[in-house]
């Protein structure tokens, strides 16, 4: 049976060592927490380092044998994989910059040729397990590389990528020396996933500018393949922490931590020692608070808990010190012999405990500079079963976009964080209620379950999809059928798209002429009463009309704008409007100006900004701003953008060259239906045409058409065998 393969960084446990035995123990973080309840069905396997240098082969085969038992396998590293890739790479050079930390980073060339090796090493034992028809699920910063990777080595594997951080703005990304290899590294999956819409905007943003691939609507447009980007909130096991909360140990624990701390209101926090967690501002909060409102001194404490985590980075040891000396000086300068303002504790706690802790809090307050998501603000809430208490969640974190009956804040803005500390501690019941009942009543529908399912599901579709786009290329022996079905059939109608199938480009639009061979293939081929040829391009009605108005062809020009049949006049399919263009026209003026070589092209109903003839390299840069900015502006006026060969062509959106040809097959009924194109455009022309028809994509990448051939040349061969 076909299985999942989960590969990231970390294993959902960790190897730890106890008086000389080695133990596994849960990991912490989001995303060992998150994914912990779905490796273990069926013969799914989760691939990933199991957290602790092991030297001795006997060790490794001993901690080998019990993680296959329970669907694990791990991937050792080295003391130097270790500093370089995992905490040099990883955790100095990419998590800061991808939380805006850029002052933080570090870019230094053997971290990255180690994350290049280890990226490989994970690759080279994974592929020990990949069987035909098997799903690869990557996770995280960590590996961005395997995507692409196995996909030179898989070229049909099934594989989505997923990351559990921000992803930055294109700012901040382009900061990275290795950007593009890291952005190539990702477009190998079929599916990208990120927790919000904003990241997945900064990321395609990022893959226009820097990798220079076109996308539209989410899918990124690659010689060979689409690549589909979304965004996946992450929830979290809600029944678990529901069940957490209602066991008899967490209620022990509760009842044992209350007699410890009395009647006081707690707020809680629980993260990793981190410093896009917000802990210093929130320390910082909390000794305004006790100024502010010196009333709530002896009533309200923090219960501070903070998670060990990367502790040989230098950023994460300095942040460790920073957080003492402040809990110190708080504690130092409100605390009493019966009262202590913060309780700290510096470890990792099991689920019974973090439980107890999230059942007793009043408020939980969450502030984190930059979050990919948060589980633990979802968690907080799924434990409250008697719904309630209060959730202060900082506007950086991807769960605030669906939490917002949460107080929300920025975790910049102190003051703002005191008069919310102040809200949370004296809201009414039964406001409480009301806000955690909304927020439950969606953490419990958006599971975990959920959301593996959502991505699961839209990575089959994508996979179906490819296939139903796979072309085969139209060899002698289907041409032969082609010919007879051809022979058998009273009337035939064949719409051929221009330039790119029946002429090869050339510098100028204008100097793609159809030579004399054209000219008498076409001749040849209109010959034949039972043949309707209708061309149908982008090409303006005076081009069309010039180069091939004496032939006995029919027109679609200007993508669908205008249709002429033989022996009658122009006309269009709809009324349009020409009005837009004043603004639009502007716009590519700027860009003509900044771009020697671009020129506009201008159409009765659309306009189009050529680079074929700019400087290498920079055409593909300014298509990239061009279509960015054009479809920012263009957004409410029902236009559309379209990339083609070294062009950018903006057109009203009602019409497409698919509508125009479904018109003529309504007009025309025939037996013999054949479209043959090259390009975006031309997509729509194959979606419209029946089942029985015969579409032929000229190119090799996914097409709807159901055959391809390589070039105009061999186009004209195979029309030339059917004359
Ligand atoms: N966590 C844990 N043990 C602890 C404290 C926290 O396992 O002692 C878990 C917590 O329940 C949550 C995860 O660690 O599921 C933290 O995830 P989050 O997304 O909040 O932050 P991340 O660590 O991924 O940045
Ligand atoms: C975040 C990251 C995870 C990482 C976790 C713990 O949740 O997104 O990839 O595993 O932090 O960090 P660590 O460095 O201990 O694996």
């Amino acid at each position: 049976m076909p299985k999942t393969i989960i590969v990231s960084n970390r294993l959902p446990v960790k190897v730890i060592k106890e008086d000389g035995n080695l133990i596994l123990k849960g990991s912490e973080g989001g995303l060992a927490t998150g994914l912990g309840s779905i490796y273990k069905e069926g013969n799914n396997l989760w691939i990933g380092w199991p957290g602790l240098l092991i030297n001795q082969g006997i060790e490794r085969i001993n901690i080998t044998e019990r993680l296959k038992k329970e669907n694990m396998h791990p991937i050792f590293l080295t003391q130097d994989e270790i500093k370089n890739y995992y905490e040099g790479f990883s955790n100095e050079t990419l998590w800061p910059i991808f939380h805006y930390f850029s002052q933080y980073s570090e870019y230094n060339e053997t971290y990255w040729e180690y994350y290049v090796k280890v990226n490989q090493k994970f690759c080279d034992e994974v592929e020990n397990f990949i069987e035909p028809g098997d799903t690869l699920w990557i996770h995280d910063y960590q590996l961005l590389l395997m995507p692409e990777m196995l996909r030179k080595k898989f070229p049909e594997l099934s594989i989505g990528f997923f990351l559990h951080i921000p992803f930055p703005s294109y700012e901040m990304f382009r900061l990275l020396p290795w950007r593009r290899e890291l952005l190539n590294g990702m477009l190998g999956s079929d599916l990208v996933g990120f927790h919000t819409y904003d990241d997945m905007r900064h990321f395609l943003s990022s893959v226009s500018r820097l990798a220079g691939f076109g996308y539209t609507a989410g899918q990124v447009n690659m010689p060979d393949r689409k690549v589909i980007v979304d965004a996946f909130p992450m929830g979290i096991d809600y029944q678990k922490y529901a069940d957490a909360a209602a066991s008899p140990e967490t209620i022990e624990r509760e009842a044992r931590y209350r007699t410890s701390l009395g009647d006081q209101q707690l707020i809680l926090s629980i993260d990793r020692l981190d410093y896009s967690k917000g802990i210093p501002q929130r320390l910082m909060s909390f000794e305004k608070f006790l100024h502010e409102y010196p009333e709530f001194k002896e009533k309200v404490s923090l219960v501070m808990l903070v998670v060990p985590s990367r502790d040989r980075v230098t950023r994460y040891q300095e942040l460790k010190e920073e957080v003492d000396l402040l809990v110190g000086r708080i504690n130092g300068q409100f605390g009493r012999i019966n009262w202590t303002p913060i309780h700290y504790f510096y470890r990792s706690l099991p689920l019974e405990a973090l439980s107890g802790f999230y059942r007793m809090a009043h408020v939980a307050l969450v502030t984190p500079m930059r979050d990919g998501m948060n589980l633990v603000c979802k968690e907080f809430i799924a434990s409250k079963l008697d719904k309630k208490g209060v959730l202060i969640l900082s506007e950086m974190c991807g769960a605030s976009k669906e939490l917002s009956e949460a107080i929300l804040i920025n975790p910049n803005d102190i003051n703002a964080m005191v008069q919310a500390l102040h809200r949370a501690l004296t809201m009414p019941e039964e406001e409480q209620i009301a806000h955690i009942e909304v927020m439950q009543k969606s953490l419990k529908r958006y599971n975990i379950h959920h959301w593996v399912s959502m991505f699961m599901k839209r990575l089959e579709e994508i996979k179906t999809s490819q296939k139903s786009l796979a072309t085969k290329y139209l060899d002698q022996p289907t041409i032969d059928v082609v010919k007879k079905k051809l022979k058998k059939a009273k009337k035939r109608l064949f719409f051929l798209d221009y330039d790119g199938t029946l002429m090869p480009f050339s510098d100028t639009p204008e100097k793609a002429v159809p030579d004399k061979e054209l000219l008498q293939l076409l001749e040849a081929l209109a010959a034949d009463k039972k043949n309707q040829i209708v061309i149908i391009s982008g090409r303006d009605r005076k081009s069309l009309e010039g180069w091939l108005g004496h032939l006995n062809l029919d027109f679609i020009g200007e993508h669908g704008v205008w249709l002429k049949e033989r022996g009658s006049n122009w006309r269009t399919l709809t009324k349009l409007s020409g009005k837009w263009k004043n603004e639009i026209r502007s716009v590519l003026e700027l860009y003509v100006n900044r771009t020697p070589g671009s020129f506009i092209e201008e159409k009765d109903y659309s306009l189009v900004w050529h680079h074929r003839k700019v400087e290498t390299g920079l055409g593909e840069l300014r298509t990239r701003e061009l279509s960015s900015h054009l479809k920012y502006l263009s957004s409410n006026m029902n236009l559309q953008v379209l990339e083609g060969d070294m062009v950018v062509e903006i057109k009203s959106a009602r019409v497409n060259k698919g509508r125009a040809a479904h018109q003529w097959i309504e007009d025309f009924p025939s037996d013999f239906i054949m479209a043959i194109g090259d390009d975006w455009t031309d997509e729509d022309t194959f979606k419209a045409m029946p089942e029985d028809s015969w579409t032929i994509k000229v190119g090799s990448s996914s097409s709807a058409a159901k055959y391809n051939l390589n070039s105009p040349a061999e186009v004209k061969d195979f029309l030339s065998k059917l004359c």
